[in-house]
């Protein structure tokens, strides 16, 4: 898995949520190089679940902003979210089951290739309108 790096085509025009984006790759890559380095059991799993933890908070966030914004696509972007925090459980889950084995480059790039078509399909469509209503 090449490491994520954020670039300006990613922003969706809102700092605070392109910041959050932003640490969200940085956390993967975390991930990544601990893979990598054989990183102990214990470092490694703090890492996965930091992810787990931010990305929870982000797309938490990100429904709230969708909700003030009107936004009328919040229930299939949610959706989106939900289906991500369920393969990302089981992850943990296998985790819990295998230990540091559960992180592999399959995975690891399963979520790289998530989080950046998530941003460049459903979060960049809400883009304009987020943009239009101010509530940024
Ligand atoms: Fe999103
Ligand atoms: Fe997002």
């Amino acid at each position: 898995m090449p490491r994520m790096i954020w670039a300006e085509h990613y922003s969706v025009g809102v700092a605070s949520i392109d910041a959050q984006h932003q640490k969200m790759m940085a956390l993967l890559n975390r991930l990544h190089d601990g893979m990598m380095a054989g990183t102990d059991k214990i470092a490694l799993g703090g890492t996965l679940q930091a992810l787990i933890d931010y990305t929870m908070m982000h797309f938490k966030f990100e429904e709230e902003l969708l909700a003030r914004a009107d936004y009328p696509d919040c229930a299939a972007h949610r959706q989106e979210h939900a289906a991500l925090l369920r393969q990302i459980q089981a992850i943990r889950q296998q985790y819990e089951k295998v230990g540091p084995r559960a992180v592999t480059i399959p995975v690891l790039s399963f979520l790289a290739n998530w989080i950046a078509n998530h941003i460049l399909g459903a979060d960049m469509r809400y883009r304009s309108h987020v943009l239009d209503k101010g509530v940024a």
